[in-house]
């Protein structure tokens, strides 16, 4: 039985992936053939090196969670890109935001997790009306203009969260998505989803969605996560 089945918690992982210190090499050993040929087609060496860091966090983590070895990972796509474990019954989601990534896992509810990298967005009046439903906007026009770029991202956070956890992504139109601005629940296609901010991390924002609220505990990376240890049999894990 998974460890937070047993607790009752959903675990999440923020991180940035300087914190990742492993030789490329070692990181492409773990990927799976797929991974390594999306990561070949990334021409931009400093985004080639982040998607790599990326899905090497995402399966030791992973990995540590369910005690098995990273590369017997099987991850497996939906039609609409949500990443799921078909051999085990965990429910998992990702994000990334230039060199930060966050990953959320529970073994009792669906989750969607989104991070942003907080910055200036001086079209961010603009975009609105492409991802807000009329409510949200008209409450974003009197939203001051020094807060208008960070509030602007939490609602994006917010809808991203419940899509992913719906596993639609953007194939949904966000405007068909009212989640408001802080309200804890939300209903989407007949479903409840609750809506946690992740804590202050650094420039990020962010926000978790899950069926049922259940606790969150932020983790801190495996300790496994060093190039040694990747290549020991799976009894380290
Ligand atoms: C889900 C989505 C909104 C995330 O966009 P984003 O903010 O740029 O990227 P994030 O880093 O936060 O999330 C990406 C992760 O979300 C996950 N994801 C992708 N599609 C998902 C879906 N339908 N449901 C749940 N999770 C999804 C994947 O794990 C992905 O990681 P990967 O790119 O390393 O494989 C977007 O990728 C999407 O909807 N894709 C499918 C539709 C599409 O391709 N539309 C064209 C672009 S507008």
């Amino acid at each position: 039985m998974h460890s937070n089945r047993q607790s009752g918690t959903i675990d999440v992982w923020v991180f940035r992936h300087s914190q990742l210190t492993i030789p490329t090499l070692h990181m492409r050993e773990v990927l799976s053939p797929a991974e390594r040929e999306r990561a070949e087609k990334i021409r931009h060496l400093d985004l080639r090196l982040s998607y790599l860091q990326a899905k090497f966090a995402f399966r030791i983590i992973l990995a540590a969670h369910l005690q098995v070895p990273p590369r017997d990972l099987r991850v497996t796509i939906s039609r609409f890109g949500k990443p799921r474990l078909p051999a085990h019954d965990i429910a998992v989601s990702q994000s990334h935001s230039r060199d930060w990534s966050a990953v959320a896992v529970s073994a009792l509810t669906l989750v969607g997790i989104d991070i942003e990298h907080r910055r200036p967005l001086g079209n961010c009046r603009q975009l609105a009306c492409h991802i807000m439903t009329d409510q949200e906007a008209s409450i974003f026009e009197g939203i001051p203009r020094e807060l208008a770029a960070r509030k602007f991202l939490e609602l994006w956070t917010r809808k991203e969260a419940v899509l992913k956890c719906a596993g639609l992504g953007l194939n949904q139109d966000p405007r068909g998505l009212h989640t408001g601005w802080d309200e804890p629940a939300v209903q989407f296609g007949g479903l409840q989803y609750y809506l946690n901010a992740l804590p202050d991390y650094g420039p990020l924002v962010g926000h978790l969605a899950s069926h049922d609220p259940h606790q969150i505990i932020m983790r801190s990376l495996p300790a496994q996560l060093d190039a040694w240890s990747i290549c020991r049999p799976a009894a380290a894990f």
